[in-house]
């Protein structure tokens, strides 16, 4: 029996509504209804299906789920060959690709260039037929790949269909697909458990979740599409500017780099290198360069290809991240709060841009995890300013004579017991300030940059001054004369004057540095600085009982804990006593009562000339706003300064509040008033 009417209605209205959700879950990051809501429409969607058959169409949400294991994939051939770049390791490389593209186009124009993470994933090609997805196939050999199109159905990021009237009926999008880390780690997580295979790297984890013939495993993976091209276009038109070709792909539902941007010249685009090396290892998904490629389609078209890359594009390589080298090693180090850290000892090896010897093995846990011994072959990974960390071993190197690797029982430090809380993997010291290790970690960060700033106290020295017995707590820095400090290393008359001139100048300090610089468990800078905003006064962040702190922005019950501990111990109450009496100070903080944006969230854009963003973000948090780094439906205002892009044009598709730099100063000053 064919459907009735009302049947087809609201099937066509849930197919749209599945759809829209979809996207707000997976591309926007944005859900607008819980789980279980979703879960319900879906249902009625699946019934509805049931019943009537011809409902069934590819665009349905049913189909990202539930095709039948395939025995093998078909061969599929580009219509258009999927092409590969040509790498560039240094800015000399890339300044040389700009001129061979000036000299051939006869050109002395500076060219502007779209600029995109190089995404470290599996290439993949997707075919919509009048809006419908009708094909997906790996890049292959670049002439022929293989059709995973029920693999690629069951991505959430990948629209089913594409909803809108300038679609041409012919058009191919090409993009990467990838596994972002806490997707990655959370797998191999589950994975181990469960006793089976772990991917070393997340490229590895997508290429192999891409290549199940059961889509249904496939769609357990938390993959996602980030589309950077397109292919074949029949039947329609798309903009001029790859970069317009990309807003489009978004307005249509794709998901695309959030990072992208357009170089008006070659320099723009070293410019770019660099912001996208340092936002690098704050990337919650892997990238191995950038793609830089000449944005005006018609001269992209002029220039071509040879042989197997165009010749208007090109990826600029980060250096490598990951080598192999062996372990030699391991020590035991103990932290400012007691924690014993394993630490590899490596044969030197050049990673990351550097030469790496020592590594984090984290802790007891993840010496299992890795089931690592001394004398094994490790895979080594440096991102960005990251501590170097051991990320595999490769067994099949394992020599005849591999120790095992001994946690030990006592401090290697005082001997004090070393144990681990329930639910912790981290083994500590408990010989708290009587461990000299803890102390020297406790003095290091008592002055730090970001503590009180004592300049010139360097690790080696505050080793010294601990082993020589001349400090036994923080509060001892400041009774140290001219005589203890000049017959140290490394310190002459000059530097043992210049010291106590550093020491005498850090005493007046902020109530924020000086509770950062105690150094209590999980106190941060940004902790510190909400607890002296909401206190004002040591004495009452001190007294403040354990649901007091749980008022506090961004303080929960385990960093309140952790504060109140502190403080019943009566030893830190000595130091810190002892510390003011030597004339340790700080102006108390004016406690605002009325926080005028409190529960607002904005977000900062662009370069802003009168102030930094970091200032911006300083004065909104001290009116009590969130500064957040994406817009989204929740951002009250959006502050956009020259060069703003996506965050900018996604605002304004949300109609949230967009104002610029002087709009902001203005208000800013009206809140003082
Ligand atoms: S454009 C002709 N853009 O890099 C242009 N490729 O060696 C070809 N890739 O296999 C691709 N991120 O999978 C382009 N933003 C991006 C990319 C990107 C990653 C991969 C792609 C290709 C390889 C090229």
């Amino acid at each position: 029996m064919a459907a009735p009417a009302d049947v087809v209605e609201r099937h066509n209205e849930l197919k749209q509504t599945l759809n829209h959700h979809n996207h707000q879950y997976y591309v926007l990051d944005e859900p607008e209804i819980p789980d279980a809501e979703y879960d319900r429409l879906f249902q009625e969607l699946k019934t509805l299906e049931g019943e009537y058959a011809e409902l069934v169409s590819p665009d349905s949400p049913s189909q990202r789920v539930g095709a039948a294991p395939l025995s093998a994939f078909e061969t599929v051939r580009h219509e258009m060959p999927m092409l590969s770049l040509d790498n560039a390791f240094s800015a000399e490389d890339l300044r040389a690709f700009d001129k061979r593209i000036r000299e051939r186009l006869k050109s002395v124009d500076a060219i502007a260039y779209a600029c995109e993470p190089k995404y470290d994933g599996i290439a993949i090609s997707l075919l919509y037929r009048d809006g419908i997805l009708v094909r997906g196939a790996t890049r292959g050999d670049g002439e022929t790949g293989e059709d995973i199109t029920q693999n690629v159905k069951t991505i959430g990021t990948v629209p089913l269909k594409i909803n809108a009237d300038d679609v041409p009926s012919l058009l191919e999008v090409r993009g990467e697909i990838y596994m972002p880390h806490r997707g990655f780690e959370k797998f191999n997580q589950q994975a181990q458990d469960k006793g089976e295979k772990v991917f070393v790297n997340p490229r590895n984890a997508a290429s192999g979740s891409l290549r199940q013939l059961d889509p249904a495993i496939t769609a357990k993976r938390p993959l996602v599409l980030c589309a950077y091209s397109i292919g074949v276009v029949d039947g329609g038109a798309m903009p001029a500017q790859h970069s317009k070709i990309l807003d489009k792909l978004g307005q249509w539902g794709f998901h695309i780099s959030e990072h992208r941007r357009v170089a008006n010249d070659i320099e723009g685009c070293l410019e770019y290198y660099a912001y996208l090396e340092n936002l690098r290892p704050d990337l919650p998904f892997d990238i191995d360069g950038i793609v830089f490629k000449v944005d005006a389609i018609e001269t992209q078209q002029q220039l071509g290809f040879v042989s197997r890359a165009p010749r208007w594009a090109i990826a600029h390589k980060f250096p490598a991240q990951e080598e192999v080298t062996v372990l030699r090693d391991v020590e035991f180090q103990v932290g400012r709060t007691g924690a014993i850290t394993p630490v590899a000892k490596l044969e030197p090896v050049f990673v990351g841009g550097v030469t790496v010897s020592n590594a984090t093995l984290h802790n007891k846990d993840e010496i299992n995890r890795l089931q690592v011994k001394i004398g094994d072959t490790v895979v080594i990974r440096r991102a960005g300013d990251v501590i170097p960390q051991v990320v595999s071993v490769v067994k099949s190197k394992r020599p005849d004579g591999a120790k095992d690797i001994v946690f030990p029982e006592a401090c290697p430090v005082c001997g004090s017991p070393v144990a681990a809380k329930e639910g912790e993997a981290v083994y500590r010291c408990d010989g708290g300030i009587v461990c000299e290790a803890q102390r020297k970690e406790a003095i290091k960060h008592f002055a730090s940059r970001h503590a009180l700033d004592i300049d010139g106290l360097g690790d080696k020295i505050v080793e010294q001054l601990v082993d020589k017995g001349l400090v036994h707590s923080v509060a001892d820095l400041f009774t140290l004369q001219h005589k203890d400090l000049a017959g140290l290393e490394r310190m002459g008359s000059k530097s043992a004057e210049n010291l106590l001139a550093a020491l005498e100048k850090s005493k007046e300090t902020t109530l924020a540095r000086f509770i950062y610089a105690l150094g209590i468990r999980e106190v941060g800078q940004a902790t510190a600085k909400n607890l002296a905003q909401h206190f004002g006064t040591l004495d009452k962040v001190r007294e403040a009982s354990d649901e007091t702190l749980q008022t506090v922005t961004d303080i929960g019950p385990i960093v309140a804990g952790f504060i109140v501990e502190f403080f019943e111990q009566s030893q830190n109450n000595e130091v810190v006593d002892a510390l003011v009496k030597v004339g340790v100070t700080w102006p108390d903080v004016e406690v605002k009562q009325d926080q005028p944006l409190k529960g607002l969230t904005y977000v900062l854009t662009g370069t802003l000339e009168k102030m930094t963003r970091q200032e911006a973000k300083e004065i909104l948090e001290a009116h009590g706003a969130k500064v957040s780094g994406s817009v989204s439906a929740k951002t009250h205002c959006v502050v956009a300064g020259p060069g703003a892009g996506s965050k900018l044009s996604k605002a304004q598709d949300l109609g949230v509040e967009v104002i610029d730099e002087d709009a902001f100063i203005a208000f800013v000053e009206g809140l003082k008033a």
